[in-house]
């Protein structure tokens, strides 16, 4: 079952490997929901929260590297935000650590729900800003 879809038309930055790192993240948003529902144990979810947080970490990077070298006009609102989903991964870890089962669902859903926003309301405002820099 997929909790977020990837919806090209409605998703895509039309900038191909951050759509792909995208695509990455709703699966790893993805994989944490099904093994939550199967029950499995807290190191394998342990081991993919992890991984969101490092492929999550990567690309941000990705994008503030591209953000800096252009001098985008959002760069520090959009830094901003990036640093509040790593806390909130890292929170969401930590609760998931110490077995804090309600308020480890609450801080997936808030991440899950951030990541599309993000993508939809923040990252699609530099879309037409790298176009123009012959970023695709
Ligand atoms: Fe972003
Ligand atoms: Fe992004």
């Amino acid at each position: 079952m997929s909790l977020i879809e990837w919806n090209a038309s409605k998703h895509s930055v039309n900038i191909k490997h951050f759509d792909a790192d995208h695509q990455k993240l709703f699966e790893l948003f993805n994989d944490i929901a099904d093994k939550m529902t199967a029950g499995e144990g807290n190191s394998i979810i342990l081991c993919i929260l992890l991984e969101l947080r490092k492929y999550g970490k990567k690309h941000f990077i990705a994008e503030e590297v591209l953000m800096d070298r252009y001098a985008y006009p959002e760069t520090s609102i959009h830094k901003q935000e990036h640093i509040i989903f790593t806390e909130k991964v890292d929170r969401f870890i930590e609760r998931y650590k110490a077995g804090d089962k309600k308020l480890s669902i609450e801080s997936f859903f808030f991440l899950k729900d951030w990541l599309n926003k993000h993508i939809l309301e923040t990252d699609k405002k530099y879309v037409d800003f790298f176009h123009k820099k012959g970023i695709e």
